[in-house]
């Protein structure tokens, strides 16, 4: 049996990195999935991708800092699919790298797009699985919401309030059969990682070339390499699936070692 047999769900950020790696596992697990995204070409190449493959998957596209879009996610998975039983809430933004440069607007994006839009489509997605019997949503924090990153303090913090979001959600909706938990990444070979490490005024070494750059902040972690998106995608899958069915509220590094 396929570890997500007869379930249905999203993926935000699903048109890349480790959301569309997500996408693909979770639908060769037997699920139904939602692909969000902002870029259309990409999140219809990624549900081609796994329709090509044998599997089950409609593009959505819209932009997640809007509210009226961030909720209207789970209404269509369901309009979609019948029914809901995963939300994987992966979209996020780098923010500002320092904060006496920040400008409200980079705050503010940094806050909607990492804090804010996932509390509208949880909401809405915690009122379906409580009429459904439950289900299982998912977060994607970072180890930057563990530990505090110097060159990222609004994106931090974001991702601090994301652990205690879930968290807080994990206690009050485990009576309902929600679980609710949190995979943080370490340094994750995807495109938004070169946009990490190629923010101006973060380096010193500015005339490092991008994939110096990346192979120099993969190095932090002891397995000294970048995880691959399908590393995080793997762990998002255990804690989305039934054999996760004890755990909830927990923040998970899928760092090699960064954290530890
Ligand atoms: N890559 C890393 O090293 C790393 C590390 C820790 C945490 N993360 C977290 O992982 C998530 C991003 O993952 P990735 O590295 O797989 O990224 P990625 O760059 O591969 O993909 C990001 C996707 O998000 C989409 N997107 C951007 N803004 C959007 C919006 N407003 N509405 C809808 N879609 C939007 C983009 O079009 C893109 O397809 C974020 O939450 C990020 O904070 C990444």
């Amino acid at each position: 049996m396929k570890r997500l047999e007869g379930k249905a769900g999203v993926i935000t950020a699903a048109g890349s990195g480790m959301g569309a790696a997500g996408a693909r596992l979770f639908a060769a697990e037997g699920a139904k999935v939602l692909i969000v995204d902002i870029n259309r070409e990409a999140a219809e190449s990624t549900a081609q991708e796994i329709r090509e493959a044998g599997g089950v998957a409609i593009a959505c596209v819209g932009d997640l800092t809007s509210e009226a879009f961030s909720r209207g996610i789970v209404a269509q998975t369901v309009e979609a699919f019948g029914r809901l039983d995963f939300v994987w809430n992966h979209a996020g933004h780098p923010g500002p790298v320092g904060l006496t440069e920040a400008s409200n607007a980079d705050i503010e994006l940094a806050l909607t797009l990492n804090l804010r839009s996932v509390m509208f489509s949880t909401a809405e997605a915690i009122e379906v699985m409580r009429k459904g019997g439950g289900g299982s949503i998912l977060f994607t924090a970072s180890t930057s919401g563990l530990v505090g990153s110097k060159y990222s303090p609004v994106y931090s913090a974001a991702k601090f309030g994301v652990i205690g979001l879930a968290r807080s959600l994990a206690r009050a909706h485990a009576g309902e059969g929600i679980r609710v938990n949190v995979v943080c990444p370490g340094v994750t070979d995807t495109p938004m990682l070169r946009t990490f490490v190629r923010r101006p005024g973060q380096v010193d070494d500015s005339d490092k070339d991008l994939e110096s750059l990346v192979t120099q902040r993969a190095s932090a972690s002891p397995m000294g390499r970048p995880a691959q998106p399908e590393e995080v995608a793997n762990a998002a899958l255990f804690l989305v699936s039934n054999e996760a069915s004890y755990i909830t509220g927990v923040a998970l590094p899928v760092d090699g070692g960064l954290t530890a």
